[in-house]
């Protein structure tokens, strides 16, 4: 996604962690016209992603982000759009208080990590981008994929985990939650 500024001035490295403060990095820290470019990007990127996922609002957006204790990793291009950099896509994590059905139908209170917005560029999906994000997030929480639960996954996203992480045994919940079966085995290891 391109946008009329310089990309690789807002996000010194290609995957930025931003959280509630949408700092990109050391330049836009204390840089008020930075930052408001920044909050441009995520709410352009948000707004793609509940039109891809026919959500009728974005659930992604600066004004949420320093709202809620979530973390969002940005990937960027820098190389394309004449040098000025392109924001290629982003991942939102967050943890949240679930109420579960574990495998034996027994309601059980957890904290997991979840994945609740995720969002490849249309014109660069299926190019490997979302797996390197999703992969740097990973090393970043140093977390197995299992271990997390998935709000409201997209039949898309439902293939890139049967993909990338043979995730396909789901375990059905009254939620919107999705968790899949090593979620409980490896509970007691995670914790
Ligand atoms: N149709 C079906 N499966 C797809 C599609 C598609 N159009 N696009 C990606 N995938 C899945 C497939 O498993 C694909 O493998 P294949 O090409 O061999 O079939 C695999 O993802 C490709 O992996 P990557 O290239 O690493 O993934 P990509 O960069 O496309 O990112 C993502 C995946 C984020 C799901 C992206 O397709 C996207 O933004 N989709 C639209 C928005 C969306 O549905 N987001 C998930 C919302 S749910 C949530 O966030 C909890």
């Amino acid at each position: 996604m391109e946008f009329p500024f310089d990309i690789n001035q807002l996000f010194s490295e290609r995957v930025s962690v931003l959280d509630q403060t949408l700092v990109g990095g050391r330049k836009s820290a204390g840089r008020p016209d930075l930052q408001a470019h920044i909050a441009t990007v995520i709410d352009e990127l948000g707004r793609a992603s509940a039109k891809a996922q026919h959500l009728p609002a974005p659930i992604t957006s600066a004004s949420k982000m320093q709202s809620q204790r979530h973390q969002l990793y940005l990937l960027k291009d820098g190389e394309s759009n004449g040098g000025r950099g392109v924001a290629v896509g982003f991942l939102k994590v967050g943890y949240k208080k679930l109420f579960l059905l574990d495998l034996q139908g027994v309601h059980i209170e957890v904290e997991p990590l979840c994945v609740l917005d995720f969002y490849i560029a249309e014109n660069l999906q299926r190019h490997g981008y979302g797996m390197e994000l999703f992969d740097f997030m990973l090393q970043h929480k140093n977390l197995e994929p299992v271990l997390m639960a998935y709000d409201r996954p997209s039949p898309k996203f439902l293939s890139f985990l049967a993909k990338h992480y043979c995730l396909t045994q789901s375990v059905p919940q009254v939620n919107n939650f999705v968790v899949f079966e090593g979620f409980f085995f490896n509970r007691s290891a995670a914790q």
